[in-house]
């Protein structure tokens, strides 16, 4: 198994390959076919649903074989099924982290008779119910009001202590709702391709960076999968964390030649 490449293949059966071999992975960060009949120049998002949740279930056991004991899953979903997913998720004894929520405020509705889709849940499980990878700091983000920072505030202890809250210098801690908006008009014609679904950079960047594990100096080092590629997202922001000195692993598997050629032609385009 190559790392840090474009792997053009089929992940049902290359993730089992990938067990054989004993390869373990950190982060499983992936954006599967949710099952909406979208045209991805194959029939992967076009199953019965029963079909779906069958394979869906093979798929996400696989992945919880190839976590290391502290390794988590990031699996985003789309609102009609991500409740019959996330039921997957415990049956197969995952740990339920969170069902994080990526909002965006710029998309698109042909429908008039439902409101607009405004989000994607992103489901976090670890496969230890104790140990897991959240690299709080990291994913920071301003204060909303700098006015409740400018008289000390107090609270209450688990002791019952009155003790005096400081700001983080950092920022405040990012919630479970991820504001990024879509790939949608010119201001982001340069960096999307012609992949139906292709995810932002600054959002994958930003799970990146919150759930993939460092070494002493700060560098992230983990060893990440996407088994559902597409136009290279997850490749793309890995290797730019690369260049900033980082020293992320990663595997991409795509199964569609085109979007593998479209995945590589973006990392390739990476000064
Ligand atoms: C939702 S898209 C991923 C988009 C990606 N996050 C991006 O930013 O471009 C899912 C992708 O999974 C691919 N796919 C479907 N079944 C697959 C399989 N068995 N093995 C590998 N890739 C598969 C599809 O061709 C599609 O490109």
């Amino acid at each position: 198994m190559e790392f840090n490449k474009v792997i053009c293949g089929n992940s049902d059966i290359l993730l089992q390959e990938m067990l054989s071999n004993g390869i373990t992975v950190d982060l499983v960060l992936t954006d599967p076919p949710y099952n909406l009949n979208k045209d991805f120049g194959n029939d992967s998002d076009k199953f019965p649903l029963e079909d779906f949740l069958k394979i869906s279930k093979k798929r996400i056991e696989l992945c919880r074989d190839l976590l290391k004991p502290t390794g988590s899953l990031i699996w985003f979903g789309i609102h009609h099924y991500i409740g019959f997913i996330q039921a997957i998720m415990y049956e197969v004894g995952l740990s339920y982290r969170r069902m994080n929520i990526w909002y965006y405020e710029n998309g698109f509705s042909r429908s008039t008779t439902s409101p607009q889709t405004q989000y994607e849940p992103f489901l976090w499980f670890s496969k230890s119910p104790q140990k897991w990878v959240y690299n709080v700091d990291d994913v920071r983000i301003p204060y909303k009001s700098s006015e409740r920072l400018k008289n000390p505030v107090y609270y209450k202890n688990s002791k019952g202590e009155r003790v005096k809250w400081i700001p983080n210098p950092l920022g405040a801690m990012r919630g479970d709702v991820w504001s990024f908006p879509t790939l949608a008009g010119k201001l982001f014609k340069d960096e999307k391709t012609t992949h139906p679904t292709q995810k932002p950079e600054s959002l994958i960047t930003e799970i990146i960076k919150a759930y993939c594990p460092k070494n002493k100096e700060g560098f992230y080092n983990g060893i990440i999968l996407d088994p559902f590629l597409g136009s290279g997202t997850l490749g793309v922001c890995c290797e730019k964390l690369n260049r900033q000195g980082h020293k992320i692993k990663w595997i991409g598997i795509e199964l569609e030649k085109s979007w593998c050629d479209i995945a590589n032609e973006r990392l390739s385009k990476l000064k």
